[in-house]
């Protein structure tokens, strides 16, 4: 074989190196180098769960439904499931229906596109929302890394806006809005997590709720509304921003990953806005969404959509079923993390945030808790966690993101007693704040 062809590593995307991008490799190659450590890093959902998915009824209830209720022949199901399909997914009225239902959503299938993960979902809304090169999207600092990888890989860019202690603050963000148009730039929309924040927990109070809608009409700008930990809540929930959205200001993102299963890869979109123009058929945004996702995966893959929709199907077209038992789970491992939390730290060395629900909860410590920190505590104590610096434009150097969804209740107790054994070590031997 010949000398490789080299490829100079300033030829390629700067992203690529900047901190948000590497430190996702970073903390999968300290977990990989660890495997027996307990680890708070992965939002994922538990394994417990995964035991009751199967495929195969999954798809024979699907293919039942095709042929019962839509009444089509075995030559139409094949190809339904086999096929290239419509981009905009073959499950939109399940979805639809699914919506209404369980959230208060009343919107039609036509506004409803499936995406490749919530991931996608993301990706073609900011594509279509933020075309100029004078846009940019507005987003929590702490902010979800899938939406900033997204924006980067976009070229969109963004304007970090602080988190409060009650979510995202009107003052902060009319001020953000503002010196960006006075900067010549156009803030197009504001990607929001209300229910359970990734990574901070937070969840916006209804009286929030209502006072960004309203500033999103006042300041003429779309929410982009991203929603996979509202089913932690339970019969707690809030209603979304879009639930109580009569005006069409609310793009709604979301995932079947977390209460379904995550590796059927299947999200959506909701976006019922029209749009008009001249000689333009008056049509939902959702048409056009659509197209972009054309050009990106073509559509999600049939088969994938097909499980989901049999676990639709199966459960009358609810996912309540689902989440009762899956939204207990989560909230009681929150409540074992405090619990443990509480006992292991006491008053004083430490504080930490106490979230209703969701995956997440945020450590606050005495010294800088960043890659290095984070190597010491897998390597002597056991013991993973997630800098929340990662999460930040700017701050975090003294926060640790907490995820618990992934363990087991009895696993949790030991993580905090190594996690306090870790940071009590720490708090002696580095130094005091970096800001
Ligand atoms: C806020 C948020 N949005 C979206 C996703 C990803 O969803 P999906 O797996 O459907 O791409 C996650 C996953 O962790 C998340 O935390």
């Amino acid at each position: 074989m010949g000398t490789p062809v080299t490829v100079p590593r300033e030829a390629l995307p700067a992203f690529l190196e900047r901190p948000v991008i590497t430190s996702m490799n970073f903390l999968n190659e300290v977990a990989n180098r660890y495997p027996d450590a307990i680890s708070f890093a992965p939002g994922r959902p538990n394994e417990r769960f995964l035991a009751d998915v199967d495929v195969a009824r999954h798809l024979d209830s699907y293919t039942g439904y095709l042929r019962d209720e839509l009444g089509l022949g075995e030559a139409a199901v094949r190809r339904t499931l086999l096929q290239y399909g419509p981009a905009a997914g073959i499950i939109t009225e399940l979805t639809a229906g699914m919506l209404r239902r369980d959230e208060g959503i009343d919107v039609p299938p036509g506004a409803v596109v499936m995406t490749v993960g919530c991931q996608e979902a993301m990706f073609i809304a900011l594509r279509a929302l933020c075309p100029a090169a004078e846009d940019v999207a507005l987003v929590a600092d702490p902010g979800y890394l899938g939406l900033v990888g997204a924006a980067h890989v976009l070229g969109v860019s963004l304007v970090a806006v602080p988190e409060g202690r009650d979510g995202l603050d009107p003052d902060s963000l009319t001020r953000a809005i503002g010196d960006a148009r006075a900067a010549g730039r156009r803030p197009r929309v504001l990607y929001v997590i209300p229910d359970f924040a990734n990574p901070s927990g937070q969840v916006m109070s209804l009286e929030r709720r209502r006072e960004l809608l309203a500033l999103a009409e006042r300041e003429n700008i779309l929410l982009l509304e991203d929603n996979p930990y509202g089913f932690t809540a339970g019969d707690r929930q809030l209603p979304t921003l879009k639930a109580l959205d009569d005006r069409g200001r609310v793009v709604y993102l979301g995932t079947f990953a977390k209460v379904c299963l995550p590796g059927t890869r299947v999200g959506y979109v909701v976006a019922d806005q029209l749009v008009t123009g001249d000689g333009v058929e008056p049509h939902f945004l959702a048409e056009e969404l659509a197209t972009i996702k054309s050009m990106v995966t073509l559509n999600t893959s049939p088969i994938d959509q097909a499980i989901i929709g049999g676990i639709l199907v199966e459960n009358g077209g609810t996912l309540a079923p689902l989440i009762g038992p899956r939204s207990a789970f989560y909230r009681d491992n929150l409540r074992v993390l405090m619990e443990c939390l509480g006992r292991e730290f006491g008053a004083g060395l430490v504080s930490w945030n106490d979230p209703p629900g969701g995956f997440f909860a945020v450590l606050t410590v005495p010294f800088v808790a960043d890659a290095e920190a984070l190597t010491v505590s897998a390597e002597k104590h056991g013991v993973l966690w997630t800098p929340m610096s990662y999460f930040f434009q700017r701050g975090g150097h003294h926060q640790l993101r907490l995820s618990v969804s992934y363990l087991e209740p009895d696993v949790i107790a030991e993580g905090v007693r190594r996690l306090a054994g870790f940071v009590a070590e720490q708090a002696v031997s580095r130094e005091g704040p970096r800001r």
